[in-house]
């Protein structure tokens, strides 16, 4: 698995519209997210979000309390940048997933896109 200085690289020398697994929106996981989430509060935790646009979306609909957490730093400085005053609106966290001790039943909704498949040991998979 790729470390920590490896995405801070990849975002930090790249433009993010210009990586391979950029998309304007998250479409197909918005309609997800929506389709399994409650009229009341959604707490949702998007892992390895990166500088994906789904929190933007999300932010722009009712009723979800948002985490984001990546490995890179530098990654969710930009989605901060592009978020501007509603970064607020979100929390950030900073971390390893095969790693971080996350509070349990913290969440209703987790949400992943192309990270997963960068965990190919076992240990990485059980952690
Ligand atoms: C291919 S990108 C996908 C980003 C985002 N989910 C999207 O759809 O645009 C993979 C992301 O996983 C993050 N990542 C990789 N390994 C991670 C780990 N062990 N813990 C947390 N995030 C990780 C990377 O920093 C990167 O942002």
């Amino acid at each position: 698995m790729q470390d920590q200085s490896h995405w801070d690289r990849v975002y930090g020398t790249n433009s993010s519209d210009t990586l391979s697994w950029f998309q304007p929106h998250a479409d197909q996981s918005l309609g997800l997210i929506q389709r399994i989430s409650s009229r009341e509060r959604n707490r949702i935790i998007d892992v390895g979000g990166g500088t994906s646009t789904l929190v933007d979306d999300l932010l722009g609909l009712h009723g979800f309390d948002i985490t984001v957490l990546d490995i890179s730093e530098s990654a969710l400085e930009v989605a901060r940048q592009r978020l501007s005053s509603n970064a607020r609106r979100v929390r950030w966290l900073v971390g390893d997933i095969t790693r971080l001790a996350l509070p349990a039943h913290a969440y209703d909704i987790w949400h992943d896109r192309a990270v997963f498949h960068f965990m190919t040991t076992p240990e990485q998979r059980q952690a």
